[in-house]
């Protein structure tokens, strides 16, 4: 197989999306596109992830060094794609219709319509010179109840349909491109963008 070599790139390599919740100073909750999510081991599964640069999710999340991982799914991608491309510093971000809730463990805010949501306590902040990278305990997972069912994991995967994304774009989990970023948002109203 002939190739070719490139800069740091990760095209071709899907991930999985999550939406971080977080609440600022005023108890005002913010949630923000992420994934560069995965997962590690100590003694019990943890999670990793990495924030780029300085963002509302970080500050919140260094204040309170707890946030929410909410998996997305096709169903709530127009208002992820939203809450990827508009900063928690913008006053009208979080003015979009949203069901949110808390995490039963941890002063978190969740996503009611997102199927799976951790509940991460961050142990570890690695400040790099532009990036910070976080290790966490997974206090809780919140799982809708219909992924306890007998179906197999492939039907419930369709069912609940989460997206990944890899070269700007959006896929569903069955690879079907669902729009460069910035275009699902363009599904909300004109007045919640
Ligand atoms: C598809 C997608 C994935 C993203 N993944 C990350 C990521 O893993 N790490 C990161 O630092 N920013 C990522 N971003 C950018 C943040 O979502 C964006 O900066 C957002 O405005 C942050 O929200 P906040 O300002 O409320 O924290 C991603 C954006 C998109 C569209």
């Amino acid at each position: 197989m002939g190739k070719i070599s490139l800069k740091p790139y990760n095209d071709y390599c899907p991930q999985t999306l999550f939406l971080y919740g977080t609440y600022d100073e005023n108890g005002n909750p913010d949630f923000g596109l992420f994934c560069w999510f995965t997962y590690l081991w100590d003694g019990e599964m943890g999670a990793m992830c990495c924030i780029g640069g300085e963002k509302t999710t970080l500050e919140n999340i260094r204040r309170s060094r707890v946030f929410s991982a909410n998996l997305v799914t096709e169903e709530l991608l127009p208002a992820a794609d939203h809450l990827g491309s508009v900063s928690g510093r913008d006053p009208e971000k979080m003015k979009i219709p949203l069901e949110i809730g808390k995490g039963e463990v941890l002063e978190v805010p969740v996503l009611e319509r997102s199927p799976v949501n951790f509940e991460l306590e961050v142990t570890d902040f690695i400040t790099k010179h532009d990036g910070t990278v976080m290790l966490c305990k997974i206090r809780n997972v919140l799982q809708e109840e219909s992924l306890s069912s007998g179906e197999s994991a492939e039907q419930k995967l369709r069912r609940i349909a989460p997206v990944k994304t890899t070269c700007h774009h959006y896929f569903s989990y069955e690879g079907k491109d669902l729009g460069a970023w910035g275009e699902p948002r363009k599904k909300l109203s004109e007045g919640a963008r």
